[in-house]
C-alpha cells in the first residue's frame, strides 16, 4: 500500500475502513467501480411466424422470437419500459436477479405487481448485484412465457475475468417449447375440464425446431465453429414443462456457472437442465476439422404418469472447413440421450454441482438454521364441480400443491396489499411449517388426495436462516419439480430418495460447498434440502417452474419483513406500478 504514505491519517482510516466494509459486504464492492445504467425499451406486439407448417400470430418482445438479448454487467442498472400493445395482460419476470431492495421489479403477476393492461406501460429499475453469468427474463402470467422470454447477460465486472480460460466466443442457446395451438387457450381448457393440458407439438433451439419435425430442416439451429477453439454455450431453459436431456455428438461440455454463479468446473457429455435453469458450458473444438457435422439434441426427462412431447430437437454443429472438403451427403453424427426415465442419471448429474466456495467466490451457506420448515410438493386433485363432467383423475379436476394448499392468485397483487397494510381478503399468514396431514409421502397415497385452496404465506424476520425440506409426494405418480424461489438464491445442502428422515439425513448436508441456485429440481420420489438467509425484504414466490404445475397452484409465497437499517428496507413502489 506505497500510496497511503501520502494520505494524511483521517482519510487513510476511512480507506482502511471502507477496504475491510469490501471484506463483509459484498454489496459495498460496488463502489469500486462506477456502475452504469443501461435503458431497454420492450414493445409487446403480436408477431407471425411460421413453424412446423403452420403460420400463426405470436405475443413477442419488439418482433422478435426468441426475444431480445439484455446485454449487462455486474453492478450496473437496469431500466426496461415495457409497453403492453397487445390484447393480453401481461408482467415480466427477471428470472434469478436477487431484486434486493427492488421488489416491486420483481415481475409475476399478482404476487409482487398486477398485470400491465393493454395500452399501459411499467419501468422496471433494478442493479445486477453479486450475479454475473447468464440469467433470463420470461413473461409471469398464464402460459405467456411460451413465447416471450429472452436472454439476460450478466458480464463480470471491469478488471475482472473468468475463473476459466476466456471463451472465443459465447453462444446464447435457449430451449423452448412450441404449441401449433394457443398457449393461454391450452391452459385455459385444462383448467376448465379439469384435465391434463395438451401437450406441445416441438422443443427447440433458439426457437427453431430442427430437421426431425416436419417442414422444418430450414429452421435449423447451426454453431458454426472453428476448430482449436472454446466456445461458451449459455444455456437457458425456457421450455414450460420439461426437463431436457442435452448432448452434442462427439464433443464433451465443461460446467462453469449455473444461474449466474460459478461452480466448480466439470466435465460431461449430457446435461439435464430444468425449466428456469440456466447453465454456462465450455465446448472445446475438436484442434482440425473433422470429416463430420455434430447433432446437438435436447428430448425430456419425464417420470410422471400423464402423456409428454417425446420429440427431439435437433440443432447441427458445424466446422469451418477447407474448401475441399466434402460432407454434403453425410448425415450429422448422432450423441445418444439417456432413457426418458433416466432418474439415476439425474440425481448423479445433480449431484454434481458444487460452489467455487473459495476466497473469491465464498459459499455463504448458513451454518446455523432459525427456522425449519417441511413442504410437501406435488400433484392432487379437487372435486368435479356439480352440472360438469371433469376429465381429470376418476373424474375430478386436476391440482398441485405444496403441504396440500393448492395456490389461489389474489386479484390485488400481494407486495401491494402487504406495503399497505390491506392484506384483509388477500391472504393469510398461515401456509403450515410442516403438513397438517402427514403420510407415507413416497408411498401409497392417502385415501382422500383432494387439495385444499388458498392463499397463504410465511412471514419471517428480516435476515431469518432458513431451511426448507422439500419432499416430493407421490401422489398422481411421482415426478420431479424443479423449483423456483424469487429474490433469492438458495444453497442446496441435501438430497435424496424416499421420505426426508429428520434423524438421519441432516448429518450429511453439505454446508462446505453446496452448489448456489434459484432453480432446482426436487427429486422424482424423493426430497431435497435447502437454506438461505432472508436479506431481502418484499414478497417473494416460490413455484415449481413446470407452468402446468403453477397454474394447477404449485406455489407459495414468503413475507419477509423491512430490517430496522435504512438499507433493509424496502422502498416503496413506482408510481406507474400497474393498478389492478
Ligand atoms: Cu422463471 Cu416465477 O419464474
Amino acid at each position: 500500500m506505497a500510496a497511503s504514505v501520502l494520505l494524511p491519517t483521517p482519510v487513510l482510516v476511512a480507506f482502511l475502513l471502507a477496504l475491510s466494509c469490501l471484506w463483509t459486504a459484498p454489496q459495498v464492492v460496488l463502489a469500486k467501480h462506477r456502475s452504469i445504467t443501461r435503458h431497454y425499451t420492450f414493445n409487446i406486439e403480436m408477431k407471425t411466424v411460421t413453424r412446423l407448417c403452420r403460420t400463426k400470430s405470436i405475443v413477442a418482445v419488439n418482433g422478435k422470437f426468441p426475444g431480445p438479448r439484455i446485454i449487462t454487467r455486474e453492478g450496473d442498472r437496469l431500466v426496461v419500459k415495457v409497453i403492453n400493445n397487445v390484447s393480453n395482460n401481461i408482467s415480466i419476470h427477471w428470472h434469478g436477479v436477487r431484486q434486493l431492495q427492488s421488489g416491486w421489479a420483481d415481475g409475476p403477476s399478482y404476487i409482487t405487481q398486477c398485470p400491465i393492461q393493454t395500452k399501459q406501460s411499467y419501468v422496471y429499475n433494478f442493479t445486477i448485484v453479486g450475479q454475473r453469468g447468464t440469467l433470463w427474463w420470461h413473461a409471469h402470467i398464464s402460459w405467456l412465457r411460451a413465447t416471450v422470454y429472452g436472454p439476460l447477460i450478466i458480464h463480470p465486472m471491469p478488471n475482472t475475468s473468468y475463473p476459466f480460460p476466456k471463451p472465443y466466443k459465447e453462444v446464447p442457446i435457449l430451449f423452448g417449447e412450441w404449441f401449433n395451438a394457443d398457449p393461454v387457450a391450452v391452459i385455459s381448457q385444462s383448467l376448465q375440464t379439469g384435465g391434463g393440458p395438451n401437450v406441445s407439438d416441438a422443443y427447440s433451439l433458439n426457437g427453431l425446431p430442427g430437421p426431425l419435425y416436419n417442414c422444418s430442416a430450414k429452421d435449423t439451429f447451426k454453431l458454426k465453429v472453428k476448430p482449436g477453439k472454446t466456445y461458451m454455450l449459455r444455456l437457458i431453459n425456457a421450455a414450460l414443462n420439461d426437463d431436457l436431456f442435452f448432448s452434442i455428438a462427439n464433443h464433451s461440455l465443461t460446467v462453469v456457472e449455473a444461474d449466474a454463479q460459478y461452480v466448480k468446473p466439470f466435465k460431461t457429455k449430457i446435461l439435464l437442465i430444468s425449466p428456469g435453469q440456466t447453465t454456462n458450458v465450455l465446448l472445446k473444438t475438436k484442434p482440425n476439422p473433422p470429416n463430420a457435422t455434430f447433432f446437438m439434441l435436447a428430448r425430456p426427462y419425464f417420470t410422471g404418469m400423464g402423456s409428454f412431447d417425446n420429440t427431439t430437437v435437433a440443432g447441427i454443429l458445424e466446422y469451418e472447413q477447407p474448401p475441399s472438403a466434402s460432407l454434403k451427403n453425410r448425415p450429422p453424427l448422432k450423441p445418444s440421450l439417456p432413457p426418458f426415465n433416466a432418474t439415476n442419471f439425474v440425481a448423479n448429474f445433480t449431484s454434481k454441482f458444487r460452489s467455487l466456495a473459495n476466497s473469491q467466490f465464498p459459499a455463504n451457506v448458513p451454518q446455523s438454521v432459525d427456522r425449519k420448515f417441511f413442504f410437501t410438493i406435488g400433484l392432487g386433485n379437487r372435486p368435479c364441480p356439480k352440472n360438469q363432467t371433469c376429465q381429470g383423475p376418476n373424474g375430478t379436476k386436476f391440482a398441485a400443491s405444496m403441504s396440500n394448499v393448492s395456490m389461489v392468485l389474489p386479484t390485488t397483487a400481494l407486495l401491494q396489499a402487504y406495503f399497505f397494510g390491506q392484506s384483509n381478503g388477500v391472504y393469510t399468514t398461515d401456509f403450515p411449517r410442516t403438513p397438517l396431514h402427514p403420510f407415507n409421502y413416497t408411498g401409497t397415497p392417502p385415501n382422500t388426495t383432494f387439495v385444499m385452496n388458498g392463499t397463504k404465506v410465511v412471514v419471517l424476520p428480516f435476515n431469518t436462516n432458513v431451511e426448507v425440506v422439500l419432499q416430493g409426494t407421490s401422489i398422481l405418480g411421482a415426478e420431479s419439480h424443479p423449483l423456483h424461489l424469487h429474490g433469492y438464491n438458495f444453497y442446496v445442502v441435501g438430497q435424496g430418495f424416499g421420505n426426508f428422515d429428520p434423524k438421519k439425513d441432516p448429518s450429511k448436508f453439505n454446508l462446505v460447498d453446496p452448489v448456489e441456485r434459484n432453480t432446482i429440481g426436487v427429486p422424482s420420489g424423493g426430497w431435497l434440502a435447502i437454506r438461505f438467509r432472508a436479506d431481502n425484504p418484499g414478497v417473494w414466490l416460490m413455484h415449481c417452474h413446470f407452468d402446468v404445475h403453477l397454474s394447477w397452484g404449485l406455489g407459495m409465497a414468503w413475507i419477509v419483513l423491512d430490517g430496522k437499517l435504512p438499507n433493509q428496507k424496502l422502498p416503496p413502489p413506482p408510481s406507474d406500478l400497474p393498478k389492478c
